[in-house]
């Protein structure tokens, strides 16, 4: 029990670190793509166990792919469909143990076991997604969903007028 608490420990001090750099990084700059690029870069690199992070956009009835770090991904998606629409058009995070079990899950890289989608929920609405990929399964907890939303907030907070 005493493992699992300093491991807990280590991660909610890795999500305030992140945190902490995702404010520096996006401090001053207005531009959607280089923010959500550099987020995504930082999230990738910043986070262990990822095989992919980064962002798809809505338009219309469909999420469409964004700034990311990982293999090529599929481009679109429609609401409601995969892990990712499923997050878009529920508002809601989704955590995914394994995708295998997860039904209409879409498999970008088939070495993708585990998924954590936040929702971009701005004024106007769901605005996208930002979706995370592990090889390992059950990579992602409540610690990482409540960590990530806030990495989502800060991003948020700093485009106040999205979309
Ligand atoms: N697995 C996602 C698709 C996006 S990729 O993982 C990058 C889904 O089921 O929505």
């Amino acid at each position: 029990m005493m493992e699992a608490g300093v491991m807990e420990a280590g991660k909610a001090a890795l999500y305030r670190e992140v945190a902490d750099q995702l404010e520096a990084l996006l401090a001053g700059e207005s531009d959607l793509v280089a923010n959500t690029a550099n987020m995504a870069a930082l999230i990738y690199h910043g986070l262990p166990g990822l095989n992919w992070a980064g962002f798809y956009f809505t338009k219309g009835s469909e999420i469409v792919l964004g700034p990311f770090q990982g293999k090529p991904a599929c481009v679109r998606i429609r609401w409601g469909e995969g892990v990712c629409g499923t997050a878009a058009a529920r508002g809601a995070s989704v955590v995914v143990p394994d995708v295998h079990e997860f039904p209409g899950h879409i498999a970008c890289d088939e070495a993708s076991r585990s998924e954590l989608v936040v929702p971009l929920v701005a004024a106007g609405g769901v605005v996208g997604v930002l979706d995370l990929d592990s090889p390992h399964r059950a990579r992602f907890d409540e610690e990482d969903r409540a960590g990530c939303e806030r990495l989502v907030a800060i991003l948020l907070r700093h485009h106040p007028d999205w979309p």
